[in-house]
């Protein structure tokens, strides 16, 4: 049976390890964090509601001890500072590349064959980092951004449509930025329907648009990044992993030559099942998507030149 481990009981972590054991999703999460006793309390009250919820999935939590993450199969990385109001993702990067790139370390010493989800932001140079530094393949490597920002997407689809939710269907591709995400307006349906034949341009724009500030519009309501929608996106790729569901979701993932673009992780849709990253789909942009994508690869690559400018990679 599965085990899982999620690197960081903060909120976004926390509510990634109670998502797995609700859903029964692994047989076991071991919830790991830095700081003593914080990992170990979320876990208690996460055990606390077995009962209630209806689930047996053995559930444990530890300060710092990564013997305890041995044999994992995936491992989520949720590490480092969350963005405050009016920062962007981007801003982490100083301190969140070191606590990341060390984590990756330990966590492969006890479980050198694990899928690594990364989750860190800023998640696009994050994932590279990850990838780079360990030199592991592609496919046990990939960040999540993509999952999140397309529910969000279809959240906000559904909305301006006044439609059920489950009903729309939409993908956001590019980097997990305010600025380089690209919500795929053009491509998304309901009930299989271009939306475009429900709503018009300007409300799908406004849709688009509110996506893309979708990480940004929480943080200035709550004081902190979100942590419901990211910590249920990193729980939903891990599902497909572990069950092998091989579903497309758009993820971060290194390109060598896909979209026309080579040594960068960045969002484009992959199929996701038991060994990670198992194809990368290679869908038709049209010629405005593709400049977006141009645009955004090179603004994720220009955070990946940090890394080297500190010295991280
Ligand atoms: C967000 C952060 C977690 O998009 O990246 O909410």
């Amino acid at each position: 049976m599965a085990k899982i481990t999620v690197v960081g009981a903060g909120n976004v972590g926390a509510t990634c390890a109670n998502v797995l054991a609700v859903r029964e999703i692994a047989s076991e999460v071991v919830l790991l964090d830095i700081k003593e006793g914080f990992a170990e309390g979320k876990v208690l009250d996460i055990f606390q509601t077995s009962t209630l919820m209806d689930f047996d999935t053995k559930i444990t939590g530890v300060t710092n001890d990564y013997a305890a993450t041995a044999d994992s199969d995936v491992v989520v990385i949720t590490s480092g500072l969350p963005r405050k109001p009016g920062m962007t993702r981007e801003e982490l990067i100083g301190v969140n590349a070191g606590i990341v790139k060390s984590v990756v370390e330990q966590i492969l010493k006890f479980s050198p064959k694990a899928i690594i989800l990364i989750v860190s932001n800023p998640m696009d140079p994050m994932t590279y980092l990850a990838l780079k530094s360990t030199g592991l393949p592609k496919n046990q490597v990939f960040g999540m951004g993509g999952a999140l920002d397309s529910s969000r997407f279809k959240c906000y689809l559904s909305k301006a449509l006044n439609v059920n939710i489950n009903e729309v269907e939409g993908m956001v591709i590019g980097g997990h930025g305010d600025t380089t995400m690209i919500p795929l307006t053009r491509l998304a349906t309901y009930k299989g329907i271009p939306v475009s034949q429900f709503a018009d341009a300007d409300t799908l724009n406004k849709v688009a648009a509110d996506t893309m500030v979708g990480g940004a519009t929480l943080t200035g309501l709550l004081g902190t990044s979100a942590w419901m929608a990211p910590g249920a996106a990193a729980a939903y790729v891990c599902e497909s992993i572990l069950r092998d569901q091989k579903k497309v979701i758009t993820s971060c993932v290194f390109l060598e030559g896909e979209y026309g673009q080579n040594d960068i992780c960045i969002g484009v849709p992959a199929v996701i099942g038991r060994n990670g990253v198992e194809k990368v789909l290679e869908i038709e942009l049209n010629e405005e998507e593709k400049a977006l994508f141009e645009k955004s690869a090179a603004a994720v690559r220009a955070t990946n030149n940090v890394l080297t400018e500190i010295g991280v990679l």
